[in-house]
């Protein structure tokens, strides 16, 4: 069925103001349902998940360094009605179909609210995950303005939840950022883009089989049914939740935060005029300086804060945001499908209207500065390689380091260690790799022979290294990783300790098993030292050599500032590692307290 574009309004997700404001947190409840959504005026409603009844979800906004306490609750039937394939990992009969956890893409939070794939829960919490611990996630928001997300990790069907429609934005506001005076308010509009397929009576549509055979036909061997697939791609493209609206705009600057919703689609970018697309922040936050695009090219779960000057527009023009990226993404040799012009090829379209008032906006030329990570500094480097492997039931899968998602933890950096990751990619497309807690740098791409290494295992590089492009040198926590190349990230493992995820955001790869753990662990210091903290600082220094950024554990007994009865307060025993806010080495570690 092909859907008219550009016949429905943009619709603009609303912030979510949280139940209570205490002293030092804000609270909020954030519940998932079924529900009816309009996704197209020709479209009979559909039924979807999503948090608060909403596809995509309610904006939470937070300042910097405010902490925001959310309470996840599963408030969805027992039965899923997307097709669920047991043979994966953690999908088995065993496990209910419903469950969900909520992880905050590119927040820096504890282990407990990073939402572990096993971390899930049923409606009400009724049965729970190995790894679930409580259903009020603590964001500490200790962290420069960002647009982040939130979507579910549920282990083996992140890609069904997701698609179902469990994604929202999460903003991190703060001073520096303010100062700018870039396009606000009704000038600065969240564009959340996911592609998505539709049967005849309105219902959303997702295969429940697949046809990749990438070996040979072993007699007696079927895939099963439900089966996943090698990567879902739909021809309608949505934002906001709508199939190809139109937003009327001003003739005047306008800020857009461009996320990536789709479960395996890139997007490459352009506007129909040939005019610039001016990138000015990444996936964590801005860009020292704003990069002007012909064209942007974002991959799943990658956010791009964006600038659109309609100024030299005049009333009654349209421009299109359009889409030439193939899918599946930039395979070598192109095997994958060019979009239509007349569907996937477009996004959505802008109508320009007449101006209300004047622009007072800035689009200053220095945005922010960015502290380089430099390779000097590096404790280590490890290498990721991403390979093409064949299921025991004959299907293509993928992996990292040729191992599943429950193997033994290999990856062990030390709290506040940098580190330099190379992903090594022979698996034939692109796969956007994102890594939790963290954010990191890229350093650059190497042309290196594939073939030789997946053969030989020797590493030849065959030419230089490729810097990356002026959008892609500001903080990210997705890296597109290109066949034929190792991708080089550097980043620093802090401020907390504990297992976090790596995997591909490609959700149909990452639910089958190309996901691993890492394990940030305390540092190892011969130092003896033992932080008495009477000054907030410690009495004696470090005597190791290393340049050790430990200074022992604090012990010091500040008491919370908050005026909450004592009876409300944590037990000692839940205290017991927690550490004081005000203490400068300690505060690395530091969790709410004000509960
Ligand atoms: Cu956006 Cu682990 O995911
Ligand atoms: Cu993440
Ligand atoms: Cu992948």
């Amino acid at each position: 069925m092909k859907l008219t574009p550009f016949i429905d309004p943009l619709p603009i997700p609303q912030y979510l103001t949280p139940l209570e404001r205490h002293k030092c947190f804000t609270y909020y409840e954030i519940g998932m349902k079924e529900f009816f959504h309009e996704f197209h005026s020709e479209l009979a409603p559909t039924k979807i998940w999503g948090y608060e009844g909403q596809f995509p979800g309610p904006l939470v906004n937070v300042n910097s360094g405010e902490c925001a306490h959310v309470k996840w609750k599963n408030e969805l039937p027992e039965q899923h009605f997307l097709p669920i394939d047991r043979t994966l990992h953690g999908s088995s009969e065993h496990m209910p179909d419903v469950r969900t956890v909520v992880h905050l893409h590119g927040a820096e939070v504890e282990p407990e609210s990073d939402g572990h794939p096993e971390a899930w829960f049923t409606n009400n919490y009724h049965t729970v995950g190995a790894v679930f611990d409580s259903p009020v996630y603590k964001y500490n928001n200790n962290q420069r303005a960002a647009t982040l997300w939130y979507h579910d990790h549920a282990v083996g069907i992140t890609r069904l939840n997701v698609y179902a429609g469990l994604v929202g934005m999460y903003i991190i506001r703060d001073e520096e950022e303010r100062k700018l005076n870039l396009p606000s308010g009704a000038y600065e509009i969240p564009l959340i883009i996911a592609d998505r397929g539709f049967n005849e009576d309105g219902s959303l549509f997702y295969s429940d089989t697949t046809n990749v055979r990438p070996g040979p036909v072993q007699p007696g061997l079927t895939f099963p049914h439900p089966s996943v697939t090698p990567g879902e791609a739909f021809e309608n493209i949505t934002v906001n939740g709508k199939v190809w609206p139109f937003l009327e705009v001003e003739p005047r600057k306008y800020r857009f935060r461009i996320l990536n919703a789709s479960n395996e689609r890139f997007y490459k970018m352009n506007l129909s005029n040939g005019q610039k697309i001016i990138q000015i922040g990444s996936d964590g936050g801005l860009l020292e300086t704003p990069a002007y695009m012909d064209e942007l090219t974002i991959a799943p779960a990658e956010r791009m804060d964006v600038i659109i000057d309609f100024s030299k527009l005049a009333p009654d023009d349209t421009i299109v945001l359009e889409n030439t990226a193939a899918t599946p993404f930039d395979f070598a040799p192109p095997v994958g499908a060019l979009p239509d012009p007349e569907t996937d090829g477009q996004i959505m379209q802008f109508r320009v209207v007449e101006l209300t008032a004047p622009d007072t906006s800035n689009l200053p030329a220095i945005l922010s500065h960015i502290p380089k990570l430099r390779e000097c500094d590096a404790a280590q480097t490890r290498d990721i390689t991403l390979d093409a492997d064949i299921d025991e039931y004959g299907r293509l899968k993928f992996l990292f380091n040729n191992k599943g998602f429950m193997e033994r933890i290999d990856f062990k950096p030390q709290l506040n260690d940098t580190e330099i990751w190379r992903i090594i990619n022979t698996a034939g497309a692109t796969h956007p790799i994102h890594i939790h807690l963290i954010q990191f740098q890229i350093l650059d791409r190497i042309p290196f022979d594939a073939q030789g290494f997946t053969a030989n295992g020797l590493l030849n590089f065959t030419g230089p290294p490729v810097k990356p492009p002026v959008n892609e040198r500001g903080w990210k926590d997705v890296v597109q990783s290109p066949p034929g190349f190792v991708t080089r990230v550097i980043m620093r493992f802090a401020p907390f300790t504990g297992r976090y995820m790596l995997h591909c955001h490609i959700l149909e790869h990452e639910d089958h098993d190309m996901m691993r753990q890492f394990e940030v662990v305390e540092r190892k210091c011969g130092c003896k030292t033992n932080c008495t903290c009477k000054e907030h600082k410690p009495k004696r220094k470090c005597e190791c050599k290393k340049n050790c950024t430990c200074q022992g554990k604090c012990t010091c007994k500040k008491s919370c500032t908050c005026k909450k009865k004592k009876s409300n307060h944590p037990s000692k025993k839940e205290r017991h590692h927690k550490k004081c806010p005000t203490c400068p080495p300690c505060s690395e570690t530091y969790r709410c307290e004000c509960e």
